[in-house]
């Protein structure tokens, strides 16, 4: 072997090493920038199936909407329980199985990505991108309280917390449990003295588990536990600040318009809000049936309609949408509905 070749071989060497050196150097940060492209990716896929799929119950920020919990508030969840939690839905609550496994409609690969959302989200972005997409859900339509009522009623004895009880019956409870608290059709009056005598803790927990298998969800998911307990305070009070003749105002329901504004108006919030469970249109997906049914539509009273979108089916994923949706929008939804009815498809078939 001549010197010139050894010498050669020697620079061949160091040149091979000084390769690898480099590349073992760069590997990690060529690993670490795939692996955030592919992060991205994930997350903006997630994106758009949280916007098509999650957002009514748990909006457009993540916020969780009416006593639908966070999902902000979730991020550091571990991705098995997040995974899971999204393929097997949480049994006997609204949260449904969205696993094909489990007889929903999405694959691994997408319930991959709304668990990299959840972990990686910065909701601000969700946000942005609902608004863009036009898929906002509609916000709380309850009548606020007035700031003349709400100094009135501070001024009783621990009056603040009374107030923001006021506030949150006004913005949570009136749909269902009236505006004196005297009830309604579907939920009982709180208005008694059986409520004022309960104690304390007892009705947090009622307010915090919620009665299960009636409309009455638990709280604990949406309210603090300061709010629960100024709700507490109110319920026990409500006497007091009824004779100051304090009342939660209500929005009023008025008659159904069948103007086509306010049936193309039902058709954009149909689209938003309805169509991710009962398709375009109304005919029905594998999450719940259809609506655009000649046997539903003729069968059933704007009355009847009304109450179910707005109370939700207990029991079932069909959500309630008091909290969400005003009674003018809910009414432009069944104008909606009644447009299909003079020639919706007969089913006869049990759904
Ligand atoms: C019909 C309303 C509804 C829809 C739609 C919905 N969820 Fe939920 N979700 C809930 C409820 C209610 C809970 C709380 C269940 C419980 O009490 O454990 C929940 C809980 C969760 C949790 C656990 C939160 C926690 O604090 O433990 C995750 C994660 C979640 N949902 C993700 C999703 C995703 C992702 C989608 C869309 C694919 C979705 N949800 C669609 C109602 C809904
Ligand atoms: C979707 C309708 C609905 C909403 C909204 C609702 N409730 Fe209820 N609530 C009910 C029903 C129905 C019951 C009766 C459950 C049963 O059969 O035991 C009930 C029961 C209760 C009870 C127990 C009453 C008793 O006599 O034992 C309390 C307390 C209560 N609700 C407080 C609240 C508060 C506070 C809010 C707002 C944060 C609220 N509810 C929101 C429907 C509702
Ligand atoms: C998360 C899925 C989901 C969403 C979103 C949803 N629904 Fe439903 N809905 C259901 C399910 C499931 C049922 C069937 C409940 C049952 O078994 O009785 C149902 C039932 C109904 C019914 C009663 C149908 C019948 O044949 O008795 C009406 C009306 C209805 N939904 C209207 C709406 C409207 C309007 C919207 C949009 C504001 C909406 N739903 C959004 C799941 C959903």
């Amino acid at each position: 072997m001549s010197r010139n070749m050894a010498w050669t071989g020697f620079l061949a060497t160091v040149l091979i090493l000084v390769t690898l050196v480099l590349a073992v150097i760069r590997e990690p940060a060529i690993q670490a920038r795939a692996a955030e492209t592919q992060l991205i990716a994930s997350v903006t896929e997630g994106m758009d199936i949280y916007l098509e799929n999650c957002v009514v119950c748990h909006g457009a920020a993540g916020e969780g909407l009416g006593s639908y919990p966070s999902l902000a508030l979730v991020s550091d969840m571990d991705a098995e329980t997040l995974y899971k939690t999204i393929e097997r839905g949480r049994f006997n609550t609204q949260m449904a199985a969205y696993g094909v496994n489990e007889g929903g409609i999405l694959g691994d690969a997408q319930i991959d990505s709304l668990v990299s959302l959840i972990q990686n989200v910065n909701w601000r972005t969700v946000y942005t991108r609902a608004e863009a997409l036009d898929v906002l859900p509609p916000q709380l339509v309850a009548a606020p309280v007035s700031e003349e009522t709400l100094v009135q009623v501070s001024a009783l004895a621990d009056g603040t917390a009374l107030a923001d009880g006021l506030e949150l019956y006004a913005a949570n409870c009136v749909s269902c449990h009236g505006p004196n608290l005297e009830g309604s059709s579907i939920a009982p009056t709180l208005n008694t003295d059986v409520i004022r005598q309960t104690d304390g803790f007892e009705l947090a927990r009622i307010i915090e588990q919620g009665v299960p298998g009636t409309l009455m969800a638990g709280w604990s998911n949406a309210l603090t536990s300061e709010e629960i307990s100024a709700l507490v305070q109110l319920l026990q009070r409500w006497d007091e600040v009824q004779n100051m003749g304090v009342a939660v105002p209500v929005v009023e329901v008025p008659p159904i318009d069948m103007s086509p504004e306010i049936i193309a108006s039902g058709a954009r919030l149909f689209n938003i809000t309805c169509t991710s469970c009962h398709g375009t249109g109304g005919y029905g997906t594998v999450m719940a049936p259809a609506l655009n049914n000649s046997l539903f539509l003729t069968t059933t009273s704007d009355t009847q309609i009304h109450q179910i979108i707005a109370m939700g089916v207990p029991g079932t994923i069909m959500p309630a949408w008091s909290s969400r949706l005003s009674d003018t929008e809910i009414n432009a939804l069944i104008a909606y509905m009644r447009s299909w009815e003079a020639d919706a498809p007969i089913i006869t078939q049990a759904r």
